[in-house]
């Protein structure tokens, strides 16, 4: 990470509660025998999401643009659900799919174009559309469960050109909530996991963008986050293993914040200053 990311974690106004603690306690080996496919493996919480599951058993393929098990762009529906198909088949079964892939931008939204606001919303909620299509085949009446990766910026307005991405991630939220509903019956469980600012090398351009006050930038996303730190990868990844497994039976069309408490403070709200 960059020495800039370093600073703000260090920075943090109340403390910094142990993040390494997630990565260091092994995953429970609940998933043994389950194949998953997670998109955007290649880096960041793509990858954390496949190192954890396969800690905890499961076969896990990793799709990417590049750098991953399988090249596929999740943006593409026919390439997305060839892969699939031809995972499924090799494998001989899909139990769990985690849509993770996506596209941040911080374009103004009087300076977005056409082809941009497309371009976010085919990857980001297409993909998971596509990815979730194309998985219903090989998980109906035998099971499955569906994770994906939405973020606060779903249900709170971030402002800073967050725009589309924002537009993207709440669609999300409301496209896991019908898909848990129409698939509930096909023993398909259909979750979400809404992070809030993830130490990975897809947020750290953020830090370096030339219109914000670098100054300010991270106290401020800080003092957001009731637990005082950005989050780490691996912690992303602990939710979605949860949400993934059969610990989580009993679960579906929940958006579940991991986010170091970051959409109960709001606005509004001061974190306390008890130690
Ligand atoms: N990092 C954060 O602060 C944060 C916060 C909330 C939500 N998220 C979400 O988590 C997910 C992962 O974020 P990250 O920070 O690890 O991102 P990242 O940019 O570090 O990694 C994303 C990965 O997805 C891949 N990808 C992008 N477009 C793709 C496509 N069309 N087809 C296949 N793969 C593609 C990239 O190649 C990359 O490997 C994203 O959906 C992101 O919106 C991230």
């Amino acid at each position: 990470m960059s020495a800039m990311s370093t600073t703000i974690v260090d920075s943090s106004p109340g403390g910094t509660p142990a993040a390494a603690s997630v990565a260091q306690t092994p995953a429970p080996a609940d998933l043994i025998g389950r194949v998953a496919v997670v998109t955007g493996a290649a880096q960041g919480i793509g990858l954390a999401v496949a190192q954890r599951l396969r800690a905890a058993g499961a076969q896990v393929v990793g799709f990417d643009l590049a750098g991953a098990d399988v090249t596929c762009d999740v943006g593409d529906s026919a390439a997305f659900e060839h892969c699939l198909q031809e995972t499924a088949a090799q494998y001989g079964r899909l139990d769990i799919l985690v849509n993770n892939a996506g596209l941040g931008t911080h374009t103004l939204p009087h300076e977005l174009s056409d082809e941009e606001f497309t371009r976010v919303l085919r990857v980001n909620v297409g993909g998971c559309f596509f990815g979730a299509r194309a998985a219903f085949a090989a998980m109906r009446g035998r099971g499955g469960s569906i994770v994906n990766i939405s973020s606060i910026a779903g249900s709170t307005a971030l402002g800073r050109g967050n725009f589309v991405y924002s537009i993207s991630k709440a669609a999300i939220g409301q496209l896991t909530r019908e898909l848990a509903v129409e698939w509930a019956t096909a023993g398909i469980r259909v979750n979400a996991v809404a992070p809030c600012q993830v130490r990975t090398p897809g947020f750290a351009p953020l830090l370096q963008d030339q219109r914000l006050d670098a100054g300010h930038v991270g106290p401020r996303m800080l003092g957001g986050i009731p637990l005082g730190r950005l989050a780490e990868a691996e912690e992303i990844a602990a939710g979605v293993h949860f949400l993934a497994s059969d610990a989580a039976s009993f679960i579906t069309g929940v958006v579940l914040p991991v986010d170091g408490g970051n959409l109960a403070l709001n606005a509004g709200g001061t974190v306390g200053t008890l130690r």
